[in-house]
């Protein structure tokens, strides 16, 4: 039976060091900040920006919602990301996506100060992690490799197959786990024979949103698995991993919930403080 990757293990670990930095922060006068955007009522996002909410308190850092509704023009979002952008009280600046279908999400992200760009979404920081420079990094691949790190499980010379190849997660992932020196392989939608790729896998990352792709047939036995995917089925929340099967087969695995979600919360508190130590240096 494969060992659980326990997120709420290595998120409160997380979490406690980010606290004692937010303590440091305030002893100098300065308490670090978070806005979150939410356009529109997507109930699953709604969820996302109260657990950040909710971490923020955890942590003393302060933080601030503006809901926008559904119908916000282009214009309107990214009037007020500029007043984000202009508040001393705001070292983050969290547009939550996925954004309605009518608004220019790329567009929008890069009208985010890049110094307040706490999810690393701005060109100009994925440029900088693309070419290994320092700055922010975004948070779920960020928490993956925390959790790999702690956990033990090495990643220099380890062959890391990620399948699926989103901004947020799959190609920022594959990089970040390059510059640990993993050889990586990074699968999508089109890649032939899946099952072929993901059994050379010492560490295996699916984030693509597709329930029980990763069957445990496709799992090289002892590999360490991570499970991205977050997916309604029934009312249940279910990664894209079949975790019962897989279990069986992985040396390590995370769930889904309990898993990767609880790191990304984590190191989104981790950036903000980050952020502000930056922006008051
Ligand atoms: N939607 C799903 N994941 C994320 C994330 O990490 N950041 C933002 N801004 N939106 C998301």
């Amino acid at each position: 039976m494969a060992v659980i990757l326990d997120g709420h293990v290595y998120a409160d670990m997380a979490l406690d060091s980010v606290a004692e930095k937010v303590k440091d922060l305030k002893k100098r006068g300065i308490t670090p900040g978070l806005a979150v955007i939410l356009v529109g009522e997507d109930p699953a996002s709604q969820t996302y920006v109260r657990s950040k909410g909710r971490a923020c308190d955890r942590v003393g850092i302060y933080s601030r919602t503006l809901i926008l509704a559904a119908d916000t023009t282009q214009a309107e979002l990214e009037k007020q990301i500029d007043l984000l952008n202009r508040d001393e009280r705001i070292d983050g600046i969290l547009l939550q996506l996925p954004l309605p279908s009518h608004l220019d999400e790329q567009h929008a992200l890069s009208c985010i100060a890049p110094e307040k760009d706490v999810d690393g979404f701005h060109a100009l920081n994925a440029g900088r992690l693309m070419l290994s420079l320092d700055g922010v990094q975004p948070c779920t691949p960020k928490g993956i490799l925390f959790m790999l790190k702690q956990a033990g499980i090495k990643i220099d010379g380890a062959h890391a197959v990620v399948v699926g190849r989103s901004n947020i997660v799959g190609k920022p992932a594959a990089l970040m786990l390059m510059q640990e020196n993993a050889t990586i392989t990074l699968c999508h939608s089109h890649t032939p024979d899946l099952k072929a790729q993901t059994l050379q896998a010492d560490i295996l990352v699916a984030a693509v949103g597709k329930p029980h792709l990763i069957t445990e047939d496709m799992v090289k036995p002892g590999a360490a698995v991570v499970d991205v995917g977050i997916n309604r089925v029934n009312g249940r929340l279910v990664g894209d991993v079949d975790f019962e099967n897989v279990s069986k087969v992985a040396g390590y695995i995370s769930p889904v919930p309990g898993g990767v979600g609880l790191m990304t919360v984590a190191m989104l508190m981790d950036n903000v403080v980050s952020l502000a130590e930056t922006n008051h240096a």
